[in-house]
């Protein structure tokens, strides 16, 4: 009997979730498997949406950004009632194996289904934050730091004319990967990460020295996890609860560009990338990577290797644990930080 093998995508979206569908179903189709899509993450195998994707049904989709199945952030181990019905949808579409495509809390919890529940899951990494452990790198990270290179090339120009200063706030949740390499491609004066802690009073000298040497513009690229030293806090509390909040951080952009603009009496604007980092059509490298996620990922369910999620070690794709994916947050490379801050001071 040929393999059936659901797949789901779950969490924030990002680009290059389609290049996976594509990649497992055109790679199944090789071996007469069945691949069915689940829809919008977990809800899918709970509500009974799923449907069975075949060639035609991905043709066309590697250059979209965002997943054909949609995603939410639903966790099936919530309720028992969840785990009930997923139950039952297992049985009834007769699943061999799932593919789980998502960001560190969708793998932790394909983790658990596995361990706990006796699923035979394939993990696949997937984050613009580039911050799950076990894999060098996911895809929708090279997107996400071009379009930040392209938004830093763009401030130049405009920072420049007006002789201001620009911040410019990017994601990555509780790392600084898309801050450091959006700001080294971009060229970026200052690059604040949630590893470092920053220290104001250096940013403004920066600012100032930069101003008396004859570039009255700076780019302050500022990741939105990013903390002043505790001595040097000038956040008020109303503003460190709404900016740091785990379930959707946001807004330290806003209070740098001010504090700056007031120690340095140099016009300071934000530019709040968001959503747009997310967006759109992936990389060729993200295309790529997506894509032997996927071939990966289908060969692991033939293999049974349950509980293992596709990575990319060097330039290998391999298959490592669930366990080390989840086991802490991949913090930014030193290195990188090091190179970022060479053009700092
Ligand atoms: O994990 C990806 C990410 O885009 C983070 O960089 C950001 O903090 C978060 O998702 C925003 O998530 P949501 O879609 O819940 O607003």
């Amino acid at each position: 009997m040929s393999l059936r093998i659901g797949i789901l995508t779950a969490g924030g979206d990002c680009p290059g979730l389609n290049a996976v569908i594509r990649a497992v179903v055109r790679r199944a189709t090789s071996e007469a498997a069945l691949v069915l899509g689940v829809k919008n993450g977990w809800l899918g195998l709970i509500e009974d949406d799923i449907e069975p994707l075949t060639r035609s049904s991905v043709r066309g989709i590697l250059p979209r950004g965002g997943t054909i199945l949609g995603t939410s952030r639903v966790n099936p181990l919530e309720s028992a009632e969840s785990l009930e019905r997923i139950d039952a949808n297992w049985k009834k579409y007769g699943l061999d194996a799932l593919i789980t495509v998502g960001g560190d809390g969708t793998l932790r919890t394909a983790l658990d289904m596995w361990r706990l529940h006796d699923y035979p899951i394939i993990g696949v990494p997937k984050t613009i934050d580039n911050d799950v452990g076990g894999t060098d790198f996911t895809f929708g990270f090279d997107t996400a730091v071009s379009i930040v290179t392209e938004a830093v090339d763009r401030l130049h120009s405009t920072a420049e004319s007006h002789h201001r200063v620009m911040v410019v706030e990017v994601m990555g949740r509780h790392t600084g990967w898309i801050a450091a390499y959006g700001g080294i491609a971009g060229g970026a004066d200052v690059v604040l990460v949630p590893e470092h802690p920053f220290r104001l009073s250096r940013v403004c000298d920066f600012v100032r020295q930069r101003s008396h040497e004859g570039s009255a513009f700076s780019i302050i690229v500022v990741a939105e996890d990013a903390r002043p030293v505790p001595e040097e806090n000038f956040l008020t509390d109303e503003e460190r609860q709404r900016i740091y909040r785990h379930e959707r951080l946001g807004g330290i952009g806003d209070v740098l560009a001010r504090e700056i603009e007031r120690e340095t009496g140099i016009q300071t604007r934000i530019t709040k990338l968001g959503y747009v980092q997310r967006g759109g059509t992936p990389t060729a490298f993200d295309r790529v990577l997506a894509t032997r996620f996927g071939v990966k990922a289908f060969e692991m369910a033939v293999g049974r290797e349950w509980g293992q999620m596709a990575a990319i070690r060097g330039n290998r794709v391999v298959s490592v644990p669930l366990e080390e994916a989840v086991a802490s947050i991949k913090q930014l490379d030193e290195e990188i930080y090091h190179v970022a801050e060479i053009f700092f001071g």
